[in-house]
């Protein structure tokens, strides 16, 4: 039996008085792995926010990694937060810090204490992306990919069955990109971890197949074709 990590019904999602998504119905398994697509402005950061609970939801019902998310009370927004992953396309890391201290800094702010333990899960998610030896780089001295990289490696610090990423190759060259597509693919397979990934390029959704969602005139399509413009 599939396992909803997501499940969205009736929700209507705004962004201040404006209604983006009406009536949003969609469920998402452990371990799958789903484009979010459609034109600019149509409301996949916005489905994605509300996801995280960076915008509230107060119309319909949504349960997200085991959360009930509709009117979540701030206070609960880092519990939540600790049990997912976010990966944007623009993520900044801390410049005046390398890579094993911005990663500890991460760490720390989500409840982390035990200094050992932190340099391990530092080591294991370095691995996980193949970057295990670049800890003590600055990131001024990372390429594009390896900062994306890192970026995908804080977002798996706490173990998150779901990982919610916006644009994740939006500023990287296509072999670049199917690298960080390759390495996507792999953390949803090897750990059944789910993602959810929003994103523009044609390219690459051709080249990684996957279930697709689509935001389009206020609404959420499930199970879009490939067409994309
Ligand atoms: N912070 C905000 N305040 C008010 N309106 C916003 C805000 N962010 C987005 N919007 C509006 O909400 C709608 C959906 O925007 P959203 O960013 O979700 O689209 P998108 O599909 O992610 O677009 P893109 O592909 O360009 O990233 C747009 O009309 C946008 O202008
Ligand atoms: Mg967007």
């Amino acid at each position: 039996m599939p396992e909803p990590i997501i499940e969205i019904s009736n929700a209507n999602i705004y962004q201040g008085d404006n209604l983006v998504l009406q009536d949003v119905n969609l469920t998402v398994n452990k371990g799958e792995f789903v484009y979010l697509v459609g034109k600019t402005g149509t409301g996949k950061s916005s489905l994605l926010k509300t996801l995280y609970g960076e915008l509230t939801l107060t119309e319909g019902q949504a349960m997200v990694a085991g959360f009930e998310i509709r009117n979540i009370d701030w206070r609960k927004v880092p519990y939540l937060r600790r049990n997912l992953g976010v990966v944007f396309q623009d993520f900044q890391l801390l410049t005046d810090r390398n890579v094993n201290d911005n990663l500890k800094f991460v760490l720390k702010a989500t409840g982390w204490t035990d200094n050992k333990l932190m340099d391990e899960k530092i080591l294991d998610v370095l691995d996980k992306v193949g970057l295990k030896a670049k800890g003590f780089k600055m990131p001024f001295e990372l390429s594009g990919g390896e900062q994306q990289r890192i970026d995908i490696a804080r977002a798996l610090l706490n173990s998150p069955k779901l990982i919610l990423a916006d644009e994740p190759t939006g500023n990287l060259d296509p072999e670049t990109s199917d690298e960080i597509m390759n390495l996507l693919f792999h953390i949803c397979r090897d750990f059944n971890t789910a993602i959810v990934m929003a994103t523009h390029d044609y390219i690459v959704v051709q080249k990684f197949p996957a279930r697709m969602i689509r935001t389009e005139r206020g609404k959420v399509i499930d199970n879009a074709t490939i067409t994309m413009e």
